[in-house]
């Protein structure tokens, strides 16, 4: 079976950290998001994927070629404007002549996918929507099946009094080629909204592929945070973790700092006299932390530099980034690309700074009474 995964969108709620990167680029425990999701595919057999491209295109193919040093070979289509994901796989049509996957480029999931295509075989299905259980259903989707897993009706955004089911379309499609004569070319036109419905309208066999295992999106910063600290913790399973091993090589860390807890340290670190660093936290390569700097539960992107006392919990800090000496980053913040942040700021509560601005000292207070 081949794979196509729409790695396409502007990712505009991970913003500022998908400014100069797609969002299947961003770095998740120090490699590209995208990396991961081949060796998922790899791991059920699929070799021959299409990458559906439009926002940075460049970054992917420069990345990947033609995929052979990643074990796997890649086909690029590039939309010249975003065409939705139903239009993205249309426009790559010309590549998918029999039962083909589709994937979401921002999901991470252990899903059984080779037992999912035989369920979808076994069923004779035109296409099988992979679900899963969220517990607010209400912000999403949902999708309503009979006992024997047929899909019966599709609801966006339910109330909590019209909710019989809480599992949701979890982005990942098993389709026969057909799918696509219900799909007009060069148009806008999305899977969820546009195609399904009118497909069980038409009274076509769509089935749900019930699991219950590992799964999120890094559609925003808050998920993009817990998938590290879920990897970290080991709450999905993976093994690539262990393989790649938790501290680089060549790093230099002072005998009087302090890591501990699951920490993910990147090649050619320095780490301070008396710094802490408490897991869950990822440093990337060539990352500095000063002395006495406390970073916690945080995600640093590589070749960043915090000056001494900083204090960093639960935010995640862009590349070659600057933070000046006793600086404060606290819940949640998100600092883009090349920022550099003067002495004693003090940032809270999920401020987002944009790649390439220069902050002078002082500039942000945040005072937790006002
Ligand atoms: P937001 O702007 O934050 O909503 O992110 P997004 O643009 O990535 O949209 P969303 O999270 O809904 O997209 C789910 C997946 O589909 C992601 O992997 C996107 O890259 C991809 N995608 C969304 N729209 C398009 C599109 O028009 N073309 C292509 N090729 N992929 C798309």
């Amino acid at each position: 079976m081949k794979a196509l995964i729409l790695v396409g969108g502007e990712g505009t709620r991970l913003r500022p950290l998908t400014a100069n990167v797609p969002k299947s680029m961003v770095p998740v425990v120090n490699r590209p998001f995208l990396e991961h999701m081949l060796e998922y595919l790899k791991k059920h057999h699929i070799t021959e994927i299409v990458l559906a491209l439009c926002y940075l295109p460049d970054h992917i193919q420069h990345h990947f070629g033609d995929g052979h040093d990643f074990g796997v070979k890649l086909t690029y289509v590039v939309e010249e404007c975003p065409m939705g994901t139903a239009g993205a796989v249309k426009n790559a049509a010309q590549y998918l002549d029999d039962t083909f996957a589709v994937f979401n480029g921002d999901v991470f999931t252990d899903l059984d996918l080779t037992t999912m295509a035989a369920f979808h075989k076994e069923n004779q299905a035109l296409v099988t929507i992979a679900l899963t259980p969220v517990e607010d259903p209400t912000m999403y989707g949902v999708v309503e099946t009979d006992s024997q897993h047929r899909i019966l009706r599709f609801i966006e955004k339910p109330s909590w009094d019209a909710i019989s089911t809480n599992m949701i379309n979890a982005g990942t499609y098993i389709m026969e080629p057909s799918v696509l004569d219900h799909i007009p070319a060069q148009t806008w036109f999305q899977f969820e909204q546009d195609v399904f419905p009118a497909l069980l309208r038409h009274g076509e066999l769509l089935y749900g592929y019930p699991s219950q295992t590992y799964w999120l999106d890094i559609g925003t910063p808050e998920k993009y945070l817990m998938l590290h600290h879920d990897l970290l913790l080991g709450r999905c399973n993976n093994q690539s973790l262990r393989e790649g091993g938790w501290l680089g090589s060549d790093c230099d860390i002072h005998p009087t700092a302090r890591l501990t807890g699951p920490v993910v340290v990147g090649e050619n670190c320095v780490i301070g006299p008396r710094a802490r660093i408490i897991g869950p936290t990822i440093l990337g390569h060539h990352c500095t932390i000063g002395k006495e700097t406390i970073v916690e539960g945080a995600i640093i992107w590589p070749e960043t530099k915090l000056g001494d006392q900083v204090n960093v919990k639960g935010c995640i800090i862009g590349q070659n980034t600057i933070v000046g000496d006793n600086c404060w980053i606290m819940d949640g913040c998100v600092l883009g690309d090349n920022v550099t942040l003067g002495d004693e700021n003090k940032l809270e509560r999920g401020i987002r700074i944009w790649p390439s601005r220069t902050l002078a000292p002082h500039t942000i207070t945040f005072d937790h009474r006002s």
